[in-house]
């Protein structure tokens, strides 16, 4: 009778074991790229309903569709606007002249050169801007990021996106084409760091997962996380309403004049983390994608073929200037094709 009743809880902990094991085994492998079929399929299935009553009244299963077009159509063109070439992309760097940067001789005809070779290479269009205007002695130079940004999207309409690279930080391969490193729904869909755990700026992980079925056609913000969260060293932003909003609400002086250690990249770090509708916009990508470090792990360090290198935290030490040089000779070299 007892050993009845054993056999019996053993079955049922084993149907229940089985039980639970089934969604994990149904979640998508990691690694594998998503595609829109994978989404659409775990969808709920619904019939729509003959009439849909909404902020304009009724409208018919025709209107419906019509809208659904125009939807789709709108959804194409963003598409088109994720494989930019040549002028649709503009690398800003800006600088006030001042702060560490002024302590490397030459450094900022260096960093012009760099980028200015990269550009004519692809095409690009590049703003070297000088930030004195947006420095105010009320809030931290590097809040004029910012404004830089604004700026080089208001006054350079042909920029579909637009890529913001720290002056402490050096084109290492220039032969990398954004459209198909990064900029480009299939590489982006791949690079974005689906299911990491999003990292404070104490160095502590947030908890929150990044999604692994986000729609990379929403993604109007690109950027890489450190080991303190992400890091706005090198950011990209898409010509979209989102960004124009979004860039607004980062240099909302209650952040400025917040108890932000590391200033404008903790705000960021903190929108993220507490926005869930905005971080459908944000694509975080693994670091050396975008912004290698001169020093630091299998993920972090630079490796030659990344793209950059990114001077961060190295001026707290005082080999930077030699560290700089070291790197500005290992650089490879393009030349403008005809
Ligand atoms: C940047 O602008 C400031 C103020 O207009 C000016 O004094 C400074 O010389 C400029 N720097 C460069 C490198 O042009």
């Amino acid at each position: 009778m007892l050993t009845h009743k054993l056999l019996a809880l053993l079955i049922l902990t084993v149907v229940g074991l089985i039980a639970l094991s089934l969604p994990r085994q149904l979640r998508k492998p990691r690694g594998l790229p998503l595609t829109y079929g994978a989404q659409q399929q775990r969808a709920p299935v619904h019939t729509p309903p003959k009439h849909h009553v909404g902020a304009f009244g009724r409208l018919s299963n025709e209107a419906l569709a019509a809208k659904d077009r125009q939807l789709r159509k709108i959804r194409g063109k963003a598409k088109d606007t994720l494989q930019p070439k040549g002028s649709k992309v503009l690398l800003l760097t800006g600088t006030d002249g001042k702060g560490h940067n002024g302590a490397i001789t030459g450094l900022l005809e260096q960093v012009e050169a760099n980028r200015e070779e990269y550009c004519a290479y692809h095409g690009y269009q590049f703003v070297f801007m000088n930030l004195t205007k947006y420095v105010t002695p009320k809030k931290h130079p590097v809040w004029a990021k910012i404004s830089a940004i604004q700026e080089a999207l208001e006054t350079n309409p042909t920029a579909e996106w637009v890529w913001w690279l720290d002056t402490d930080a050096i084109i290492m391969t220039p032969e990398i084409d954004l459209a198909s490193h990064l900029l480009n729904p299939d590489i982006l869909r791949r690079r974005m760091a689906c299911d990491r755990t999003i990292t404070l700026p104490d160095g502590t992980s947030s908890g929150l997962r990044v999604p692994c079925n986000m729609d990379v056609n929403n993604i109007d913000m690109v950027v890489s996380q450190d080991h303190n969260g992400v890091n706005a060293g090198s950011i990209f932003f898409r010509r979209t309403e989102w960004s124009t909003a979004f860039l607004d609400m980062w240099a909302d002086p209650m952040y400025v004049n917040g108890q932000f250690e590391r200033q404008e990249q903790d705000v960021l770090n903190h929108i993220i983390i507490n926005h869930p509708k905005l971080r459908e916009h944000v694509a975080i990508i693994p670091q050396r994608v975008i912004n290698a470090y001169s020093v630091g792990g299998d993920e972090m360090g630079w490796v030659t073929g990344d793209l950059v290198v990114h001077f961060a935290g190295c001026w707290v030490s005082n080999d930077c200037d030699k560290r700089w040089q070291d790197f500005w000779n290992r650089r490879f070299v393009v030349k403008p094709t005809d």
